[in-house]
This record gives structure tokens, C-alpha cells and sequence, in this order.
């Protein structure tokens, strides 16, 4: 397995981390996942674009520019062969003694490689089950940041109940999902939190916005409560890895009938055409 260390790509059994590392110690850093579909990566620009202002946000300079990290990112991509998958880009603040400050002198390290991964049809199809649980982290969720701890705990209280997602509730409001965005459908309008600080400004988020509008449904990008979350009509999930992905029970309970609604299918197929538009894209540039 071929991964990016710095700017050059190299064998993964090459690749050093520092006992000082701050992502190590801190989880002093920032990442994106980005999808791949045909060998190519989907709203590549997008999710380099988040990486960038998360960096700023954290008061970190990229190594090196963000077009030749991007060209790093397509080798490091030709080079794996990936088909179908993730790509995982985190930078790290670097190397110093340990210290809570900001070292005056490291440089950040750039760290890249790709997992093979089909897409969830099963549950794309299907629908799937979801826990809520107190949104415990920290006020900045727009930084797409290495420490995760807040999600990682949320994720494993709702595998702990055989559930696929913990919806976070803040103040009795519905934040997001502990690695998803949170949707929900009230009388033909679709709901979803405000991008503020208390989300990340999800990039599948997004394109669901752009094709609600699209497709003229309406939108209230407003909090909404837990309460309305159990009196929805629909409910779903945005993420790369997870595409918009129907919940059809949540705390035990079946969002209305417990099956996908229909304005979900009518996003989801959307969504799949965008995907299907890089195939025929592929087959274009090779005739
Ligand atoms: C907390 C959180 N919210 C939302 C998302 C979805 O964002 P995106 O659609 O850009 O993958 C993620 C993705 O990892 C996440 O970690």
C-alpha cells in the first residue's frame, strides 16, 4: 500500500510518525475523506477547500500549496489503483517537544491514503437505525479536526445498541450525526441545522441542499427539536461515506411508517445520477 508522507508517495512501511507528533499527543490537526467513484475522486475541490479553512481556523499553515497537494492527492490515487473507496488526507501540526503552545518551528505533516470501500447499498436501500445521545463536544464542530473523541463515543454508544448513527442533541436541539449531517422531512419541507459552529458544514450536506433546490422542495435550514425529530414524516443522514442514507428507526421507534420516505428517494436518486455522471464522463474521455 502506496500512502502520501509529506509531499511524495511512498510504501506504508516507509512512513515514520514521531512519539511528538502532534497529531499523536493533541490530535492537533485537521482531515478530510473524500469519496472515490470510477477511479475519480467526487466534489474533490470542495472537500480541499474545507481542509483549507479548517487549517486556518487552527491557526495552521498547509506545508505547501493546496494545488500541489491536490496533484499529490491524483498520484497518490493512479498510484493505489482505487476504484470504489475513501481517500484520507489529515494534516498534522508536526513534530515538537512536547508543549501545549504552538511550536515556533515544526512543519506540518501531510499524511494520505486511500481504503477500498463499496458503496452501502444495503443500507441505502433498506434504511437504517439510529440512537440519539447528549452532544458532549466542543463549540468549533465547523473545524474538521483530528480530535474526535466526543464522536467516537457517540458512534460506539449507538453500535453498543446494534444502531448504525447517535443524532446528537444540544439544549433539546438536533445538532447533527456523530459523523453525518441530520435531515428531516415535516409536511413536504426538509429540515436541517443551520451551518454554524455547532456542525460541520457537511459537503454531502450541501449537494442535498443544491438538489432540494433543484428539485424545488423546500427548505428550512433552522434547529429543530428533538421532539419534532420523533414527529417527522422522514428522516435521513448525509456523508461522503454514507451518501443520503434514509433512518427508518431511531431510540427503538419507526420514523413514521419505519420505511424510506419519499422525498428521501427522490434525493437519493438525484444524488445517484451525480455519481452515474462520472461514469459516462469516464467513458467519454476514453473513446
Ligand atoms: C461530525 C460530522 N458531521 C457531518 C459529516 C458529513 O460531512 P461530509 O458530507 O462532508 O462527509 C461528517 C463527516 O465526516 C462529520 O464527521
Amino acid at each position: 500500500m502506496v500512502v502520501l508522507y509529506d509531499d511524495q508517495i511512498i510504501e506504508r512501511e516507509q512512513a515514520r510518525i514521531d512519539p511528538e507528533d502532534r497529531a499523536y499527543q493533541f490530535g492537533d490537526g485537521v482531515y478530510e475523506v473524500i469519496r472515490v467513484y470510477y477511479g475519480q475522486p467526487f466534489y474533490m475541490k470542495e472537500h480541499l477547500a474545507r481542509l483549507q479553512r479548517s487549517a486556518t481556523e487552527i491557526r495552521m499553515n498547509l506545508p505547501y500549496p493546496l494545488e500541489q497537494l491536490e496533484q499529490r492527492l491524483l498520484q497518490l490515487l493512479q498510484r493505489s489503483g482505487l476504484q470504489e473507496g475513501n481517500l484520507y488526507i489529515q494534516i498534522s501540526r508536526g513534530t515538537a517537544p512536547r508543549n501545549h503552545a504552538f511550536p515556533s518551528n515544526a512543519r506540518p505533516l501531510t499524511l494520505a491514503y486511500t481504503q477500498p470501500s463499496p458503496r452501502p447499498v444495503k443500507e441505502l436501500s433498506e434504511g437504517v437505525s439510529a440512537i440519539t445521545t447528549e452532544d458532549i463536544r466542543w463549540l468549533r464542530c465547523d473545524i474538521k479536526s483530528l480530535n474526535l473523541l466526543g464522536a467516537v463515543l457517540a458512534k460506539q454508544k449507538a453500535v453498543d445498541h446494534g444502531s448504525k448513527e447517535a443524532i446528537l442533541v444540544r439544549d433539546g436541539i438536533i445538532t447533527e450525526g456523530s459523523s453525518t449531517n441530520i435531515f428531516i422531512v415535516k409536511d413536504g419541507v426538509l429540515w436541517t441545522h443551520p451551518a454554524n459552529h455547532l456542525i460541520l458544514h457537511g459537503i454531502t450536506r450541501q449537494i442535498t441542499l443544491q438538489i432540494a433546490d433543484e428539485l424545488q422542495i423546500p427548505v428550512k435550514k433552522q434547529p429543530f427539536s428533538k421532539e419534532e425529530l420523533f414527529t417527522a414524516d422522514e428522516c435521513f443522514l448525509t456523508s461522503t461515506t454514507m451518501e443520503i442514507c434514509p433512518i427508518i428507526q431511531i431510540d427503538g421507534k419507526p420514523v413514521k411508517s419505519g420505511t424510506p420516505g419519499p422525498i428521501t428517494r427522490q434525493l437519493q436518486q438525484a444524488f445517484e445520477k451525480q455519481i452515474a455522471l462520472l461514469q459516462s464522463r469516464l467513458s467519454k474521455s476514453s473513446k
